[in-house]
């Protein structure tokens, strides 16, 4: 185990932003993990741990130690009559995850196919996608709590699981490191296609009864027509969140903008954040090396040698904007240090 001092995190975040971080180690295992977090000479020292570095956004450099984990895995733990129990350690590629259910049959992710990342950053976010959240699979997320040094189980409840949103995003944010999670696949699945894009693509290609590879297919076609390749063009997926509102602030917007879209949640509406960006005339827009997506105005994007700075700039004027034309402030989904 070496830790390297101010250690290039280009490779380490999908944005591909050029910044250091003071220290930076891999670790291997819990036992590696234990001794770095209890060496004396980082003791005082801020630390991140980094999964797949697909949801941050690095403004300057770090001034701490970056721990990333290195475990890998993925063992069925427990099955019944109707589903099986995997459990998927913390460094394995959330994609790499996805295609080995979806190549033994087992029902559930396919709807998440493609999202950049790792399995133990899955959870913070409560990654989703067409129609489908980690959450709805998620038995368990083992962590190392860094109160007490041992390993702890937390159920899906204890995850308190929001729209994007978890509790390792709020209270148990710093506290504790992911080191596996455990889902819940279905052995006789019934793809969800209620997405309208999904029932599209499956239509395009005249598929009646999907199955599970048809369902991850189609969701991995849409993906590269519309979300840039963080291998070609930094980004960190959706920048921001998809507000929600009152629907009575939603009325007062349907009045002067008719066509504006937007999903009932009850006695709320979430709007598209994509829409309004595109229409407040963002989508495209190109400043030197970063920009706004040209085919989805919720992606920033960074073209290359782009400052993450200039980068959080652009989405401090989008917010404004926004702000400005609709009377929404809209949230950042990405994490920016
Ligand atoms: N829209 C526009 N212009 C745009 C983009 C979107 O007008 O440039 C409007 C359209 O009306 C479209 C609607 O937004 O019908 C929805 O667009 P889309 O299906 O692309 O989904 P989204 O709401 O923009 C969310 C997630 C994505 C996820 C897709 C599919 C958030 C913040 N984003 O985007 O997640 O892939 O749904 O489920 O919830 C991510 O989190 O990184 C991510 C890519």
């Amino acid at each position: 185990m070496t830790i390297h001092n101010n250690y290039s995190l280009k490779p380490h975040n999908t944005f591909g932003i050029d910044v250091q971080s003071k220290y930076f180690v891999k670790v291997n295992s819990v036992f590696e993990l234990k001794q770095v977090l209890s060496n004396e000479i980082y003791k005082n020292v801020p630390k991140l741990i980094l999964g797949g570095g697909s949801n941050i956004l690095f403004t300057k450099n770090y001034e701490g130690l970056i721990i990333a984990i290195n475990n890998k895995g993925i063992e069925v733990i427990n099955e019944d009559e109707h589903y099986r129990y995997i459990k998927f350690a913390a460094s394995e590629v959330w994609h790499n995850a996805v295609l080995f259910c979806v190549n033994n049959g087992f029902g559930g992710i396919e709807n998440l196919s493609l999202i950049p990342g790792s399995c133990g950053a899955a959870p913070i976010q409560n990654i989703g996608a067409y129609g489908v959240e980690i959450k709805d699979v998620l038995t368990e997320v083992e962590v190392l709590s860094l109160n007490t040094m041992q390993i702890e189980i937390l159920k899906n409840t204890d995850c308190k699981f929001g729209y994007r949103d978890s509790v390792f995003k709020n209270a148990l944010k710093g506290k504790v490191v992911i080191l596996s999670i455990t889902l819940k696949l279905s052995k006789n699945h019934t793809p969800n296609v209620s997405y309208g894009t999904i029932e599209q693509e499956l239509e395009k290609l005249k598929i009646s009864t999907p199955n599970i590879k048809d369902v991850s297919n189609a969701v991995i076609t849409i993906r590269e027509s519309k979300l840039p390749n963080p291998k070609e063009i930094g980004n960190a997926g959706s920048f921001f969140k998809n507000p929600v509102i009152t629907n009575q602030q939603y009325n007062l917007l349907k009045a002067k903008h008719s066509e504006i879209p937007g999903y009932s949640m009850g006695e709320n509406t979430k709007v598209p954040a994509g829409w309004l960006i595109e229409q407040a005339g963002w989508k495209g827009k190109t400043f030197n090396n970063y920009g706004v997506h040209k085919k989805q105005a919720l992606v920033l994007v960074n073209y290359g040698g782009a400052e993450g700075k200039a980068i959080y700039k652009l989405s401090n004027d989008i917010i404004t904007d926004v702000n400005a034309k609709y009377g929404i402030k809209l949230n950042r989904e990405v994490n920016c240090l």
